[in-house]
């Protein structure tokens, strides 16, 4: 279902028949921070479909009440109302995925529950990765998940995945096979956060409702595209042992901001549908030239984090923090200067960088238009034309770039357009000025939180936001050629970086000649 507006979306929820949401793994973090907020939230603004069950599934013993009390506790209170209009749908169930018994008396309580087997299924797999493939065996084999259960409405049978899905390219081929062994297509919804954000989905919109940047889109006129993840934390959280083994490249390039590359990059599509979405968004990552060991050393630079300051406070570094081994080569940042071998965008560089314990925590694309063919203003004083003309040849001097669209997802969520204006005066001065449209400016609304889309979304079966098998695998083609660089002696080395400086020096080197440097955000 394609999304639509929002009169039609809720018509769809008030249409969808009951619906259970079994979250596997109700006793993690995840079902804490995010899915039971995400559900409160969508109780509270009445956009639960109707019949709406939900239903924790953990090892431990544990008696409803406490498993009700426990989850409330950790809500902001903004949600307590929210919570008590779901509280009375929400059950707990004790039993382990590997165990036929456990899933034969899941299947009992769930038939049991209003809907009973006529209901709609969402199974959420918030498990560990090596069990997504076995839960959903399981789960076929006790009669809860089906290939021939229905597409769309009624009786629909539904799995929902985390990341990291894979951990490259092979194992991801091998965990789509084993899935896709038992399940459709269609009825995995592999989740990555980044796509439930209101401002990565603005994107799209921003894109493809405004015809005046469509035809500026390309490489006659955009120079490079800049997109930033930055991120002030560590790797705190008990999270050091997982975060050792995939690193700034698995943990946030190959999926988040590629999945951002993608919707910069793609074409336009011919409708909304999920698969006309996702199909040119795969062509986008398929273009993406797999850097060989030359092209990785000069394209890519990766850090490690060491001891520093971070807003006056002293951090420790990435070998301190628990869980993490003391002799590890790990990188918590990674810049690249990526291209893509398309009609569109071939000779643009797509300059992507991500890096923990950087000074400030924000996602920004920048859009940078090329130079007007002759800087007819603001030229340098007591240079005369032989001489601008033969600075600019060899780089010594370069034009200004006026014209600058920057999309910032977040903290701040808004949109900017550089460009020059004449400055008062009997001179004629171009000053630099700003468009700035800011949604929180904007809309009354605050954007919903990025669970909150996506958990609706996969109820209603609307997979636009979700990623497909081949999605994951083109990505994984281009993360493979660089993770492969990084455990090469020949690959770009592991510099070191001060906790809370923008990372190592030598980044700055993947802008060429007068291209710019890296943005320092919001500021
Ligand atoms: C997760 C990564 O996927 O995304 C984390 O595992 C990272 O390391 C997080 O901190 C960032 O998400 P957000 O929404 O806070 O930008």
């Amino acid at each position: 279902m394609p999304p639509g507006p929002k009169h039609l979306r809720v018509a769809a929820i008030m249409s969808t028949s009951p619906v259970h949401v079994v979250i596997f793994g109700a006793s993690g973090d995840l079902t804490k921070r995010k899915l039971i907020p995400a559900l409160a939230s969508l109780a509270a603004k009445g956009l639960l479909p109707e019949g709406t069950e939900v239903v924790g599934v953990a090892r431990r013993e544990k008696d409803e009440a406490a498993f009700r009390a426990e989850l409330r506790d950790a809500l902001p209170p903004a949600l307590h109302d929210g919570f008590d209009a779901l509280a009375p749908r929400l059950h707990y169930q004790r039993g382990d995925v590997a165990v036929a018994e456990d899933v034969a008396a899941l299947k009992a309580r769930l038939d049991a529950l209003p809907g009973g087997a006529g209901a709609g299924r969402l199974h959420y797999l918030s498990l560990a990765p090596r069990l997504f493939a076995p839960a959903v065996e399981a789960l076929c084999d006790g009669g809860l998940l089906d290939r021939t259960a229905p597409r769309d409405g009624g009786a629909f049978r539904r799995v929902v995945v985390e990341k990291p899905f894979g951990t490259d390219l092979a194992s991801a081929r091998s965990l789509n096979d084993a899935l896709t062994n038992h399940i459709r297509e269609d009825q995995l919804f592999r989740i990555d956060h980044y796509l439930g954000k209101e401002t990565v989905q603005n994107l799209l919109g921003f894109r493809f409702h405004n015809a005046i940047f469509e035809p500026l889109w390309n490489r006659h006129h955009v120079e490079l595209v800049q997109i930033t993840v930055a991120e002030d934390l560590g790797v705190e959280g008990g999270r050091g042992a997982y975060y050792d083994q995939a690193g700034a490249l698995r943990d946030m390039l190959q999926n988040h901001m590629l999945q951002i590359l993608a919707l910069v990059a793609m074409e336009p599509p011919s409708t909304l549908a999920a698969e006309d979405v996702r199909g040119q968004k795969v062509a986008a990552l398929s273009a993406l030239v797999a850097p060989d060991l030359v092209g990785a050393r000069e394209q890519v630079v990766r850090g490690q984090y060491d001891a520093g300051t971070l807003r006056g406070e002293n951090v420790i570094g990435y070998l301190d923090e628990d869980g993490v081994p003391a002799h590890s080569t790990t990188e918590t940042y990674v810049a690249v200067r990526a291209e893509l071998d398309s009609w569109r965008w071939t000779g643009v560089p797509f300059l992507l960088r991500h890096g923990k314990r950087l000074p400030a925590k924000f996602t920004e694309v920048q859009i940078q238009f090329r130079t007007p063919p002759l800087q007819l203003f603001n030229k340098p004083e007591g240079v005369d034309d032989g001489a601008l003309r033969r600075a600019v040849r060899d780089g010594s001097l370069c034009q200004i770039r006026p014209n600058v669209l920057t999309l910032s997802i977040q903290p701040r969520e808004a949109i900017s357009l550089s460009f020059g204006v004449k400055r008062p005066g009997a001179q004629m001065v171009m000053s630099p000025a700003h468009l700035d449209f800011d949604y929180a400016e904007h809309f009354s609304e605050a954007s919903p939180p990025a669970y909150e889309r996506l958990l609706l979304d996969a109820m209603l079966g609307d997979a636009t936001l979700f990623l497909r098998g081949d999605e994951i695998e083109a990505s994984w083609r281009f993360a493979d050629a660089l993770s492969s660089s990084f455990a090469h002696a020949e690959g770009p080395p592991l510099r070191r970086y001060a906790a809370g400086s923008w990372g190592p020096e030598t980044a700055g080197a993947l802008f060429y000649g007068c291209e710019g440097g890296w943005t320092r955000g919001p500021g």
